[in-house]
């Protein structure tokens, strides 16, 4: 990897920047928006994967995010975890209502489906203590270690933890290579409920779990 590359935590006023980034490389989750709307969806889809996760990671490249990856790591007080996603949820129901994630009607209609893929996804995932939320390298960025780099990352700190194991749904849609070549192995196969209403198609959904060696000491 360019030893350029950096990390450092991802912040508010990231946002938009990984906004950018999202609609980039899921085009499927916007695909039932206007292009005035897309951008505005994904910094909904945004802020809700950072209000549940603990682990906000960014990629820094040429002073620019060149990726991302959210994550939830169990073994940390659950009190501060449930504390920390209340606090971020007003400023998320606010920015719904005030229509700054797009249009509140459109999003309504997402309601079931997303319900429906919670259900799926909670039958389906292995009972770890790890899960990546959401993982991400902007196409400019991409094939040169970027999202490997991000990963090794993640996958130390949850050793800190002595997490034994990390998930991630996925689906057929998304590079879901890059699981089998990080060494995840694939756990579940099923329809997802929300790609495949965004694509008014069957999508398959994956959940990948990485097995982690115990941690020293
Ligand atoms: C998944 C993603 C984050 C990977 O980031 P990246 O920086 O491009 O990945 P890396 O350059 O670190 O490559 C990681 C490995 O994947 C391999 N790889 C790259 N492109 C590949 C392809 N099209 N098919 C199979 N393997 C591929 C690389 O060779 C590398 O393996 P190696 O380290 O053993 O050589 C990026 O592709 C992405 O943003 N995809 C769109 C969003 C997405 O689908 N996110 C994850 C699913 S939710």
């Amino acid at each position: 990897m360019n030893p350029g590359v950096r990390f450092r935590h991802y912040q508010e006023p990231d946002l938009s920047v990984c906004a950018g980034i999202g609609v980039e490389v899921f085009p499927l989750v916007t695909s039932r928006f206007t292009e005035k709307e897309v951008s505005k969806v994904m910094k909904g889809q945004i802020d809700s994967c950072h209000a549940v996760s603990n682990y906000c990671e960014l990629a820094i490249a040429d002073g620019e995010v060149a990726g991302l990856i959210f994550g939830r790591v169990k073994g940390r007080s659950v009190l501060i975890d449930i504390c920390r996603t209340l606090k971020r949820l007003p400023p998320i129901s606010v920015r719904f209502l005030l229509g700054m994630y797009g249009s509140r009607r459109k999003l309504l209609r997402f309601l079931n489906p997303c319900l429906e893929q919670l259900r799926v996804l909670r039958r389906n995932t292995p009972a770890g203590e790890a899960e990546v939320v959401l993982f991400a390298v902007a196409p400019k960025y991409q094939g040169i270690g970027v999202g490997r780099a991000l990963m090794d990352r993640f996958v130390r700190h949850a050793l800190r933890y002595r997490v034994k194991s990390i998930s991630v749904p996925t689906d057929e849609t998304a590079s879901f290579w890059f699981y089998e070549r990080y060494g995840f192995r694939r756990w579940a196969e099923f329809k997802d409920p929300l790609e495949s209403y965004c694509a008014g198609r069957p999508i398959k959904g994956f959940i990948y779990q990485l097995l982690l060696p115990e941690a020293d000491g």
